[in-house]
């Protein structure tokens, strides 16, 4: 008998469980790098208007349809559009699982730096120590990324298997609260530095002169990844919506949190770079050096940041619970796929799916070091090993061709009666117009995917 379908215990709780999907890596690691490449200002400019304008409306769209299907991603397509439709669920649930497959290595690695500034608290960094040369070597090291990374996964699958309520719900009550007070001690202390000033000049200030069409793309195709939209996240935490909470209210918050901590870590890195004079040396680490080697350092570099040594090691749990919030929500979108489409239990198929993304993060748990193959396989150029290659995959082919095809079964495969009755139906707020939106989602969002993939298409790279 099928049992009956888990459902948020209240709204605080999936707004919670939502937000810590979309607070992740994106947040602390992505984009407070390619807002540094791209120089600020116009940059993050272009990128609100591309959260407001073409995030928001696909958030609502993934999550209307999982909230009228009560189904997960392949269910809810085939229920909400046609049949055909689970095809493009099954390319959302291969995303979640190539996505999850990298993820966790990351992940992994904020563990490793929890656990090295924790043993550096008492004496400081010991002389000598070249945080690149410590990254390299522990990125190389197989045992120890096999070690961090599986961790990494068994705590995941622990919450999964626990289910919505009792796992991801209770979890991101838990730890999102945590996650925001580390981030606004460590924003207060940012204050205090000397940096300051200039760092949020440079991240608000906008100059025209330097945006390219490129950025604008890459705001945009960013602008995927940190909604934790096009691969239908949002369309399985919908699916445990209850009738009576508002999905218009629901999103417009979610975009707001996860705007808001991108740009509250982007001023707390810039800042600590600036105040060290760093600004030359950062462009060349890439993006794992902001966080891996840039900020370690900086943090026990003397008179940068105030009580640094205390602060470095609550960063990296930061790191950690940022990334785990997301994990388990892919981990969720697989999961739930295999529940309701195989019909087998929570238990049985939350360790069936963990164990096979595992598989997968073997490859990119072993793709720094010098195992044959893993670490060179090349099916992109310049893209060398497993985890290059899913980063690349995932970032420029499955989201933007999965959101694409969301706009499209949302804006015009559904009928106009079947999106309006989901969005208005008395729990939207004063200020939202249903027929904006259907403006939005049917012209605007996949214009703006379309430009993306064609860029794709033609040989840009946005991983
Ligand atoms: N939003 C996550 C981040 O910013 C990454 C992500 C993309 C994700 N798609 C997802 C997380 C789906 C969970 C589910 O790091």
């Amino acid at each position: 008998m099928q049992e009956e379908r888990a459902h948020w215990t209240s709204n605080v709780g999936f707004v919670l469980a939502a937000t810590g999907s979309a607070i992740g890596l994106g947040n602390l690691w992505k984009f407070p790098f390619i807002t540094w490449e791209n120089n600020g200002g116009a940059f993050v400019l272009v990128y609100l208007l591309c959260i407001a304008g073409v995030g928001l409306p696909i958030m609502m769209a993934e999550l209307l349809i999982g909230r009228k299907t009560q189904k997960s991603v392949v269910g809810a397509l085939k229920d909400a559009v046609g049949p055909a439709w689970g095809y493009v669920g099954a390319w959302g649930v291969l995303c979640g699982f190539i996505l999850l497959s990298y993820y966790t290595v990351i992940a992994g690695w904020s563990l490793y730096y929890f656990a090295r500034t924790v043993g550096w608290m008492a004496g400081g960094l010991p002389a000598g120590t070249s945080l690149g040369d410590l990254f390299g070597a522990q990125s190389a090291n197989a045992p120890l990324q096999l070690t961090l990374s599986l961790g990494f996964s068994l705590a995941t699958v622990a919450i999964v298997y626990l289910g919505v309520q009792r796992g991801i719900e209770r979890i991101a009550r838990l730890f999102l609260p945590i996650l925001f007070g580390i981030l606004l001690l460590l924003l207060v202390s940012s204050f205090a530095m000397s940096g300051s000033g200039e760092a949020i000049g440079f991240i608000f200030r906008p100059s025209f002169s330097e945006l390219t069409p490129e950025s604008v793309l890459e705001a945009l195709g960013h602008s995927f990844f940190t909604l934790s939209l096009g691969m239908g996240a949002m369309v399985t935490y919908g699916s445990y919506i209850a009738r009576h909470q508002s999905i218009v209210k629901a999103s417009a918050m979610i975009v707001l949190l996860d705007t808001l901590i991108a740009l509250i870590a982007t001023v707390i890195m810039f800042t600590v770079i600036f105040t060290a004079g760093m600004q030359d040396q950062v462009g060349e680490t890439g993006t794992v050096g902001m966080l891996f080697i840039a900020l370690p350092q900086l943090f026990f570099q003397e008179g940068v940041v105030p009580f640094g040594s205390l602060l470095a090691p609550l960063f990296y749990v930061l790191v950690a619970l940022a990334a785990l919030t997301s994990t388990i929500s892919l981990l969720e979108v697989v999961t739930s796929y295999v529940i309701d489409e195989k019909g087998i239990g929570r238990h049985k198929a939350t360790f069936l799916c963990g164990g096979a993304v595992f598989v997968f993060t073997i490859f990119a748990a072993l793709s720094f070091g010098s195992t044959p193959g893993l670490s060179t396989i090349e099916l992109f150029s310049g893209k060398a090993g497993w985890f290059n290659t899913a980063d690349h995959f995932v970032s420029n082919w499955m989201l933007p061709t999965g959101g694409f095809a969301i706009t499209l079964a949302a804006g015009w495969f559904m009928t106009r009666d079947a999106t309006e009755s989901e969005l208005v139906d008395g729990t939207e707020p004063g200020w939202f117009r249903y027929n904006v939106w259907r403006i939005f989602i049917r012209y605007v969002a996949p214009a703006a995917v379309g430009a993306i993939i064609i860029s794709v298409a033609f040989g840009r790279d946005f991983s």
